[in-house]
């Protein structure tokens, strides 16, 4: 079977940050910056990427093409309401004209919450659903940290609202950054359990954006690319750290995968990840990847033939259901990725409630299977 089909190509779209990607590459933030700030600029960061040495790296590069900072670095790991209110104080407050947002999702989902509230001077709860932004933010320079959010491509915010112990999705095409700046390098400070969670949401989009009922050959490329990426890159970046190729093959499979569902979308393992992560505070990546296989079994009879494909790009073979359920459970041990949703912090007594906001999660409308609440409490379930 090909790869792709062009018998009858869907009507679709394919948008697209500026992508700049190469080790050393954070060195041009500076000079992108001036391009688009006259005033000041809010960068957005957090303690973790701080101290890693990446926020300092950044801004570094900005004074020296003469531009003056505003730093906004107290967001939560996932971050939340009250993170991107403040935040967008902070830029109204100091004239801003530009954000630049470095570090893994957490910063760069509330850059973009900060962005939308400062122009719309609308609290951000009023954004979430799909095509509320009415007003665009200001111009948005993302630099990550981490290979697996694909935030800085992505048309999507995940906002927790602790009031409701969810996790708004805020979904705009007014969202997607003006530029992501992509240096490999920077990935180089993750520990173990980060660049594992990451790529393994990696794969979750790559699996998603694939089988869902919005792919096509603009994205089909992309998606099964990340999965042979993943397949042959993760395993290396999990036991060498110091792999600088295995990071950078990293890094790209995050940036594909991004493309992927930013133009294909998601399905039901986000809508069930984000629910369950925005009840239990739990790392996005390891809530996703305990939910992989459970889903990848609800949905094969719907994709059989794509989910081949994707065992062939990642495996070198296909057998089918169980065999590629076999391989992917095996491929999460070699990680020592393979958890339950009960380590993430989910009880039996949660799936109710969990189960009803997953359902009501815009991730759903493109799953390749239609999904009852009953079905999402039944994947529970069976992932913890
Ligand atoms: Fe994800």
């Amino acid at each position: 079977m090909p790869v792709l089909s062009y018998e009858r190509l869907p009507i679709r779209k394919f948008a697209s940050p500026e992508v700049i990607f190469g080790s050393g590459s954070i060195e041009l933030v500076g000079q992108h910056a001036y391009n688009l700030s006259r005033r000041q600029v809010l960068v957005v960061s957090d303690a973790g990427v701080r101290q890693a040495g990446w926020t300092e790296k950044v801004m570094g590069s900005l004074e020296q093409s003469g531009l003056r900072i505003t730093l906004f670095d107290d967001v939560a790991a996932n971050p939340r309401t009250d993170d991107v209110m403040r935040g967008a104080r902070r830029y109204l407050d100091d004239d801003c004209d530009l954000i630049v947002a470095v570090g893994g999702g957490s910063p760069m989902d509330c850059a973009k919450g900060i962005g939308i509230v400062a122009t719309g001077g609308q609290d951000i709860v009023s954004f979430e659903g799909v095509d509320k932004v009415r007003v665009p933010g200001p111009p948005l320079i993302c630099v990550p940290t981490t290979a697996g959010s694909s935030a800085d491509v992505s048309p999507v915010a995940i906002i927790t609202d602790p009031e409701r112990r969810k996790k708004m999705a805020i979904i705009s095409r007014l969202l997607v950054p003006d530029l992501s700046l992509i240096d490999p390098t920077t990935t180089a400070t993750m520990d173990d359990s980060l660049t594992v969670a990451t790529g393994m949401d990696t794969l979750a989009h790559a699996f998603e954006s694939y089988v869902s009922n919005a792919s096509s050959p603009l994205t089909d490329l992309f998606a099964l690319e990340a999965a042979k990426l993943v397949a042959e890159n993760l395993p290396a970046a999990h036991r060498r750290p110091e792999d600088e190729k295995a990071r950078e093959m990293m890094m790209l499979a995050s940036l594909y995968a991004g493309l992927a569902f930013s133009n294909a979308s998601l399905g039901v393992l986000h809508a069930m990840a984000h629910s369950a992560g925005g009840f239990c505070d739990s790392s996005h990546g390891e809530t996703g990847g305990a939910l992989l296989e459970c889903v990848v079994e609800f949905n094969y009879p719907c994709v059989r033939d794509k989910y081949d494909m994707l065992e062939r790009a990642m495996f070198g073979a296909a057998g089918g259901k169980g065999s590629l359920i076999g391989k992917i459970d095996g491929f999460r041990k070699e990680l020592g990725a393979d958890r339950g949703l009960e380590s993430c912090g989910l009880g039996r007594e949660d799936i109710p409630y969990v189960s009803r906001n997953a359902a009501a999660d815009p991730c759903l409308a493109t799953n390749p299977r239609k999904v009852t609440r009953e079905d999402i409490e039944v994947l529970y379930e069976r992932a913890l």
